[in-house]
């Protein structure tokens, strides 16, 4: 039997590239859409390129008409989903695209988004490392994952009812950098990300800034200095991977591409790293991943090779000058940034095979 889907804010962009995986997927049948402004219209008027979804017609989000699937994937504004989840039941399996439950320090909540907090729930990012086991620990250590012998957040999702699919960029500089953290190899005091980011990572709604007047021809940072809402979510990630204190200063610009994100990360090698050290500890962190793959020494990835892809590329380099490792990471926002990410999760979730109905392969040129 089919496993039945509802889609909530269906028709804005996260919903869209849900229902476009969903829709190749051979598990999931995707019963209700559901929209805001939109209820009411076919799903093609706001989603055009769905041609095999062209049944459905977007209702309105209300927990009356979530209830009843098997699986619930929310794609609402954040501060949008704690209330429709609690009328939900709670056998349901229910995937969060938005921040409301990443966040597991409250104060972290409060102090980048605000408004009620509704706790954190199974962390969506299959690959992220969890620290190493200190010597002499590692019989008792109970994250032993299968695939690689580390203990990754996989082993944490196969058992949830509750998803909280990761922030884009977040997951971009997490899985750029994740190894050397892990590895002890650098100082996540003094973490440096710089990201081009394409528009669609804001969503659909209109605004001045990202009319194709204002950013064709342009780049432009934004959230400089400390403001933007990933940050907490990206410490909270290193630390998992065995980080102690977490400063990183982070900037995105926002460059005319539809999709995708490229992160530079660079961090301060610890002393007496090699180059050497670190091509060993990423390739071994993402040697059997099949969705992160780590490029031959002196490739570095571009966005464009994973556009549709529930794939991240990264490639890295020693800048021995600097004393600093520098990282870079490329994936599709609303791919694995989002939409491949909460599919690959519910894969775990369900007990499916994790790679079932996601594709690797990207659309190019
Ligand atoms: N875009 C990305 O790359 C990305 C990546 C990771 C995570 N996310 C997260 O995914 C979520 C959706 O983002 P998006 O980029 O898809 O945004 P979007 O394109 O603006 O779509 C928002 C969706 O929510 C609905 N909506 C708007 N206001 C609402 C309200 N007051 N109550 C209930 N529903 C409402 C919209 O319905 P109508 O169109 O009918 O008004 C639309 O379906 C956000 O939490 C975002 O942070 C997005």
């Amino acid at each position: 039997m089919p496993v039945s889907v509802a889609v909530a804010g269906a028709s804005g962009y996260a919903g869209g590239e849900l229902l476009r995986v969903l829709a190749a997927h051979p598990e999931f049948d995707v019963r209700t859409v559901t929209a805001f402004s939109n209820a009411g219209q076919p799903l093609i008027a706001t989603q055009p390129h769905l041609r095999s979804l062209a049944h459905l017609t977007l209702v309105e989000t209300t927990a009356a008409n979530l209830r009843g699937h098997d699986v619930v994937f929310l794609a609402l504004p954040h501060g949008h989903s704690g209330a429709i989840t609690a009328e939900l039941d709670d056998d349901t399996l229910v995937v969060d695209c938005g921040a409301d439950h990443r966040l597991t320090d409250p104060a972290a909540w409060d102090a980048f988004y605000g408004g009620e907090y509704h706790g954190a729930w199974t962390y969506g990012l299959p690959e992220l490392l969890h620290a190493a086991p200190a010597p002499g620990t590692a019989e008792e250590w109970r994250d032993v994952d299968d695939i690689t012998g580390l203990g990754r957040q996989r082993t944490e999702l196969a058992a949830t009812k509750r998803i909280a699919v990761p922030g884009c960029n977040v997951t971009a500089v997490t899985l750029g950098i994740q190894p050397g953290v892990q590895a002890g190899l650098v100082e996540t005091d003094d973490l440096v990300a710089v990201l081009s980011v394409g528009p669609s990572g804001a969503g659909k709604k209109l605004a001045t800034t990202y009319l194709a007047s204002e950013i064709m021809g342009s780049a432009s940072a934004y959230a400089v200095g400390g403001t933007h809402r990933h940050i907490p979510e990206i410490q909270q990630n290193l630390v998992a991977a065995g980080a102690g204190d977490v400063r990183i200063s982070f900037t995105p610009v926002l460059v005319p591409m539809a999709r995708g994100i490229l992160a530079t990360t660079t961090a301060r090698l610890s002393p007496g790293v090699s180059a050497r050290d670190v091509r060993l500890a990423w390739e071994q962190v993402y040697a059997d991943e099949p969705f992160v793959h780590l490029l031959p020494e002196g490739a570095f990835p571009r966005t464009a090779d994973t556009v549709g892809a529930n794939t991240a590329l990264v490639g890295i380099a020693v800048d021995e000058a600097a004393g600093r490792v520098v990282a870079v990471s490329a994936l599709d926002n609303l791919a694995k940034g989002t939409a491949g990410a909460a599919v690959q999760s519910a894969n775990i979730a369900l007990g499916f095979p994790e790679t079932l109905g996601l594709s690797v392969d990207g659309v190019a040129p």
